[in-house]
């Protein structure tokens, strides 16, 4: 562990599957995320579920991106905290796998959020990212359910979801930025969970666990990934 994990637990923890890992960025990765975010995200950018922050111009939208960072970080603590994952492949950054909730100690409901650059796209990791953050969740934090949601028409999205074996659970209507959209809302639980094999989590201490208001429910020895 290095003297900044030790001092801040979220920096230790890695999901491993094959060539992919998930870990917090730390400053010196922010150029590459910036830089990541500053291309192209969408094939169209006139669809519905254009990220408001995305619409933002470049400048503005990496200010923007930098602050949100800090503010995941800072904002680590039992009663809510979002996991905000750099998806790296073969040590490159190729996009972001977030992992959220509010309350986790009693709920154990957790929500997910994710983009890859568009040239990442449709090469089967979106599927694989959202399975380790799952992984995580179901097998080493003993969430009950997961939650996701996307914009009626996001194809690739709603895909991911169903492949992990999430199932259907109703529509609402957001305001999205300047616009208001319709979400499709799916959730799976862990019985239903589509795993993978050879899945590794490491750095999900003790510590890291009292952190994320999960210390009710095992440690790491008995989470053998
Ligand atoms: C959503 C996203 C992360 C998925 O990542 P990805 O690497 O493209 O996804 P994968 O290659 O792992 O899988 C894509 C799935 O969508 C399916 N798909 C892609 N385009 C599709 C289309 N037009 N219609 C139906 N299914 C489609 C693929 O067939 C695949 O599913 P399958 O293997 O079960 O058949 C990525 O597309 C993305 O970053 N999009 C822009 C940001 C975004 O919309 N994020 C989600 C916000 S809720």
């Amino acid at each position: 562990m290095d003297d900044l994990a030790a001092d801040f637990p979220p920096f230790g923890l890695r999901i491993c599957h094959e060539d992919m890992v998930l870990r917090l960025m730390r400053d010196t990765d922010l150029p590459e995320y910036l830089d990541l975010l500053s291309g192209p995200i969408f094939p169209d950018e006139t669809v519905p579920w254009v990220f408001p922050w995305y619409r933002a111009s470049v400048p503005q939208r990496r200010r923007n991106a930098m602050q949100a960072q800090w503010t995941f970080r800072s904002q680590i603590k039992p009663e809510s905290w979002t996991l905000a994952f750099g998806v790296y492949v073969d040590d490159v950054l190729v996009g972001c796998q977030d992992l959220a909730t509010q309350d986790f100690q009693r709920l154990r409901v957790v929500h997910s959020g994710s983009w890859l650059a568009l040239n990442n796209q449709s090469k089967g990791w979106g599927k694989r990212m959202r399975k380790l953050i799952l992984h995580l969740a179901f097998d080493h934090l003993h969430a009950r359910r997961a939650t996701s949601a996307a914009i009626i028409g996001n194809k690739p999205s709603l895909a991911v979801s169903l492949n992990a074996g999430y199932d259907l659970n109703g529509t609402t209507w957001t305001t999205w930025g300047d616009d208001i959209a319709e979400l499709q809302h799916v959730a799976v639980t862990p019985d239903k969970f589509q795993r993978l094999n050879n899945v590794t989590v490491e750095g999900l201490t003790d510590d890291l666990r009292t952190m994320l208001g999960a210390t009710s429910c095992g440690s790491d020895s008995e989470d053998e990934s």
